[in-house]
């Protein structure tokens, strides 16, 4: 018998549940082939890919008679592990069973499909080889967590669609299922908006970003391939547009959205708090609906982030007349409203998400949110924000939360952060990555991999199961698989390579 190519467990997030049978491993030593209905066809030619790549073997399709004859079998079959659906995550259960003929796959979608597709492609090896020993048994699996994000940030720092692209690549085989576009800020405007056309001219022009170092922006069509590129891979973009603070560039572009019309000047420092739009003029208002209908349009997910964070000279009379107005106008085009925290201190519309990102161990307002039945993304920066520095030594990334090990992202529990903030008010979790000190996508990635494989877990495995010394063994593992795909993952002395 030859030797198993990786253990049934050896995934990363940890399944929910994993039963090995040592008496069904499959050697990949026949003619490979794939059936799948044809609903599956997408999904079928991505294992058919998986397979040709991992084996070197040509990969054939079955249909018809020969469907039951197949070595790799897609079912589409209604795989209902939560019929009443608690948390909105069904769609993406799925079944892994693998013996010694047959691999079968098995979900009620093509996401629940896709997911299992992400952990068959980590029981192969992470380089093309001859002899592979897939480990027999069963695998039934679904997420804790019905909102599993990252962020990146384009305003400090503006990474090209073939960046954000090979960023998606890699988090789509963590199952992380949202990518937030933090796509404005004081020092840059990424995002064309039709009407508007010096916002992107000033702002994504050169001299943009932190230390104007990361001119550009997305056009329209950029945007959209984008958003379809995500969600070929189960991945909702989430957009963000930071108001009423963190403007400056918007008042650079446009001085009639200032307080007294006067231009001010660009900014290219990393300072916050200090710019704001204006609550009592009506310009106000209708630069803002337009730039939000614009990205509702634009946008096929649900969601549409406001931002509300730090607008220090905001005072607080204007900041509630803003939102007030401006928290509704999502709903209008379509979308839920996320917005930092901070949009906790008003009355919020029903169906607005606050996404806590401080340090603090408590905080009264999304406390009060969630008694009133909002939910709620999970952010501490302490624990999940991927640009605090993972030492002191860290060529990279800033902190003001301190410093975040690996250890330290996984070993902390979304549902204890904040009193009053408990399982059945999370949507879920998500760990963003600022980008005032990066400057290109190897940049992201040493940030990014592998503290996000830590939140990719918290966010998918079940709370009980997860276990720092199991994590670490599974990263140890996963190393190589990174290394193989050219991802610059920083190699914390926290965790024995492989
Ligand atoms: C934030 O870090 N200002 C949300």
């Amino acid at each position: 018998m030859q030797p198993l190519t990786r253990q049934l467990g050896d995934v990363i997030p940890l399944p929910v549940s994993v039963r090995p049978d040592p008496a069904a491993n499959f050697p990949i030593s026949t003619h490979l082939s794939v059936s799948a209905p044809t609903e599956a066809a997408d999904i079928a030619e991505q294992l058919a890919e998986l397979l040709r790549h991992a084996t070197g073997r040509p990969v054939s399709r079955t249909s018809g008679e020969d469907e039951e004859a197949a070595s790799f079998r897609i079912l589409l079959d209604g795989y209902d592990k939560n019929p009443d659906d608690r948390n909105g995550t069904a769609a993406e259960a799925y079944g892994l069973e693998i013996n010694s003929e047959t691999v079968t796959l098995r979900a009620g979608s093509n996401q629940g499909l896709f997911a299992a597709l992400q952990t068959l492609r980590q029981l192969l090896p992470e380089e093309p080889a001859d002899e592979i020993v897939l480990p027999g048994g069963r695998i039934e699996d679904e997420p804790r967590f019905a909102y599993r994000g990252t962020m990146l940030d384009l305003a400090r720092h503006y990474f090209e669609p073939a960046d954000i692209r090979s960023f998606i690549d890699a988090i789509a085989q963590l199952k992380i299922n949202h990518l937030h576009l933090h796509l404005t800020d004081d020092q840059g405007w990424r995002l064309e908006i039709p009407g508007w056309p010096r916002l992107t001219e000033i702002g994504g022009g050169p001299g943009t970003g932190v230390d104007g170092a990361g001119p550009g922006f997305l056009t329209i069509p950029e945007y959209a391939d984008l958003v379809a590129y995500a969600a070929a891979r189960y991945i909702t973009i989430v957009p963000e547009i930071d108001l009423p603070g963190h403007v400056n560039v918007v008042q650079v572009a446009y001085p009639e959205l200032t307080a007294d019309g006067q231009p001010v000047p660009p900014r290219t420092d990393a300072e916050v708090g200090y710019s704001s739009l204006v609550a009592g003029k009506e310009e106000t208002y209708t630069f803002v609906e337009d730039v939000i209908r614009v990205v509702s349009d634009l946008t096929p997910g649900p969601y549409l982030h406001i931002g509300g964070d730090e607008a220090f000279s905001t005072p607080p009379e204007d900041y509630r007349t803003f939102l007030n107005r401006v928290l509704p106008l999502a709903g209008k085009y379509g979308k839920r409203a996320i917005g930092w925290h901070e949009i906790a201190a008003v009355d919020l519309p029903p169906t607005a998400i606050p996404q806590y990102w401080r340090i603090e161990p408590a905080d009264g307002g999304v406390a009060k949110a969630a008694a009133a039945g909002h939910q709620v993304i999970m952010s501490p920066a302490d624990r999940a924000y991927l640009d605090m520095k993972y030492d002191q030594d860290s060529p990279l990334g800033l902190d003001w939360a301190g410093v975040v090990g690996v250890e330290r992202s996984y070993d902390w529990d979304p549902a204890d952060r904040l009193p009053g903030v408990g399982e059945e008010s999370l949507l879920g979790v998500e760990a963003p990555l600022w980008s005032e000190t990066l400057r290109s996508l190897a940049d992201v990635q040493f940030m990014a991999f592998p503290r996000l494989a830590a939140i990719a877990e918290i966010g998918w495995t079940p709370r009980a199961d997860r276990e720092w010394r199991s994590f670490r063994a599974r990263l140890a593992a996963f190393g190589p698989r990174w290394t193989a795909q050219g991802i610059n993952y920083y190699r914390s002395p926290e965790i024995d390579w492989a």
